[in-house]
């Protein structure tokens, strides 16, 4: 089109010149970091994202009893840059993470549905079903254990397991390091992060990727409204629901501890295996302790409704039923032939079914994806991001790989 006269060809050329670089500004602006901090959090002098919430005004756990509404949060992970969240925030969409660039954190753990993946085993490499589910990872930041069975203590920990386990995203330290080395807008955006160094290291990859994680928050759901004195925030089921849950005969805030829902221990309640595999021995393995045998972590409830099938082998596909669990007896799934040693918490409550529904509509109200992160439209890879349709994901992603290889 550009071969009619010389001034003509001259103009074509200028437009075209000036397309060119519209496009590589725009590919560059694609993956510019931001430079200010996630809503929630403000940023210091020294550049680095300190959270702010209500619950910072209140004073220890201790002497508010169990279930009391006004309690401070345990310790927390902060003080990142907004150029380590934002880079984690891209290194968790993109699937190059992977060894064959299939899947991405966000396969497993997808925000539209609050950070889990709806199964009730994970799905991972080349569609190896894994044993557990996948668990919601909003405010991981006030964690000190992590997965189910509690094998990790940070998230640095945590992050090198899905990398390179053969079952998950099968990649290895030595290839992962060496596609984001040969990525020339990775190594700009580390080079903007973190201290030169000549290459990019793993550390720097799970510190991003921590920093991107210690930035889910969901603590301003109606439940937190409420909680901070703004009694119309909950309507009388949901107010009676509460009651109930943090009651002496329910006993769920014993575990399920306000303000997180979780008390971060470890609770032997004896949930079964599904389809009659073989008992998950949990934090037994971990901790060497018989006592913990078929213990996992107490789950965080806050944006329970997003996060189905229920319990670390997904064995409940709504609330009612997990509830429902609670008032069966204790230890009434027990597998025969194993002894479990069920926590002293879990007994027979003998709640009536409109109390259960109460806790379940009061489960409702700890929804809050306010702080839900954007997916970025583009990665330095050029792969697809996770989007809610996993296996057109995976199938597209491998015809761009194959023909890449064919290049
Ligand atoms: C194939 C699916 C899959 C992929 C991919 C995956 N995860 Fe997970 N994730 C899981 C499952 C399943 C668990 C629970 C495993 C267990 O407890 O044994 C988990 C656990 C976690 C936990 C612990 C949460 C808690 O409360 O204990 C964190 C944090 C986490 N993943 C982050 C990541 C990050 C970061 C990536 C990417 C580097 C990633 N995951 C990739 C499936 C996946
Ligand atoms: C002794 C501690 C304890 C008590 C008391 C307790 N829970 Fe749990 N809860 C747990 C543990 C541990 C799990 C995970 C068990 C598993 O997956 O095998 C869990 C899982 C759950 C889940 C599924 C979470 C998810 O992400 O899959 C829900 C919902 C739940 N509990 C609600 C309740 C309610 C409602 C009560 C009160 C009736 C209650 N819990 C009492 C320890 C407790």
């Amino acid at each position: 089109m550009c071969r009619l006269t010389v001034v003509a060809s001259w103009l074509c050329a200028a437009v075209l010149s000036m397309l060119f670089f519209q496009v590589k500004a725009e590919a560059l602006s694609a993956f510019m970091l931001s430079d200010s901090c996630p809503p929630g959090f403000e940023l210091t002098a020294k550049n680095q994202c300190r959270l702010v919430n209500f619950y910072q005004l209140y004073d220890s756990v201790q002497g508010r009893g169990v279930g009391g509404t006004q309690t401070s949060l345990p310790k927390h992970r902060d003080g990142f840059s907004p150029q380590q969240i934002d880079l984690g925030r891209i290194l968790f969409f993109d699937p190059a993470l992977s060894k064959d660039g299939s899947m991405s954190c966000a396969s497993c753990h997808q925000p539209d549905k609050g950070f889990s993946d709806g199964l009730g085993r994970s799905k991972g490499f080349d569609g190896r079903q894994l044993t557990r589910s996948a668990p919601s990872l909003w405010n991981v930041a006030f964690l000190d254990k992590f997965y189910w069975d509690a094998r990790a203590s940070t998230l640095e920990e945590q992050a090198v397991g899905p990398l390179f386990d053969a079952n998950e995203m099968a990649n290895s330290p030595e290839q992962l390091l060496e596609t984001l080395n040969g990525n020339s807008a990775y190594l700009t955006l580390f080079k903007q992060t973190y201290p030169l160094r000549s290459q990019i290291d793993l550390d720097q990859v799970v510190s991003a990727l921590t920093a991107f994680q210690s930035s889910l928050i969901s603590l301003n759901s109606r439940y937190d409204r409420y909680a901070h004195g703004y009694h119309e925030a909950l309507n009388k089921n949901e107010i009676a629901g509460l009651n109930v849950f943090r009651s002496f005969v329910a006993r769920c805030a014993e575990c399920h501890q306000p303000p997180l829902f979780t008390n971060n221990q470890i609770a032997v309640i004896g949930v079964p295996e599904k389809d009659g595999r073989p008992l998950d021995i949990g934090a037994q393995k971990t901790y060497q302790a018989a006592k913990l045998r078929g213990g996992f972590k107490v789950p965080t409830l806050r944006n329970i409704v997003k996060t189905k099938p229920y319990m670390h082998a997904g064995n409940f596909d709504d609330l009612r039923e997990t509830v429902g669990f609670y008032n069966k007896g204790r230890g009434h799934a027990i597998p025969e032939g194993e002894t479990l040693q069920i926590h002293w918490h879990i007994w027979e409550p003998n709640l009536t079914e409109h109390e259960m529904d109460l806790i379940v509509e009061f489960l409702g109200t700890l929804t809050d994806e306010a702080f839900t992160p954007k997916v970025p439209e583009t990665v330095p890879s050029g792969l697809s991001p996770v989007d809610d349709n996993y296996q057109k994901l995976h199938k597209n992603n491998n015809q761009k790989l194959l023909s890449r290889a064919g290049d």
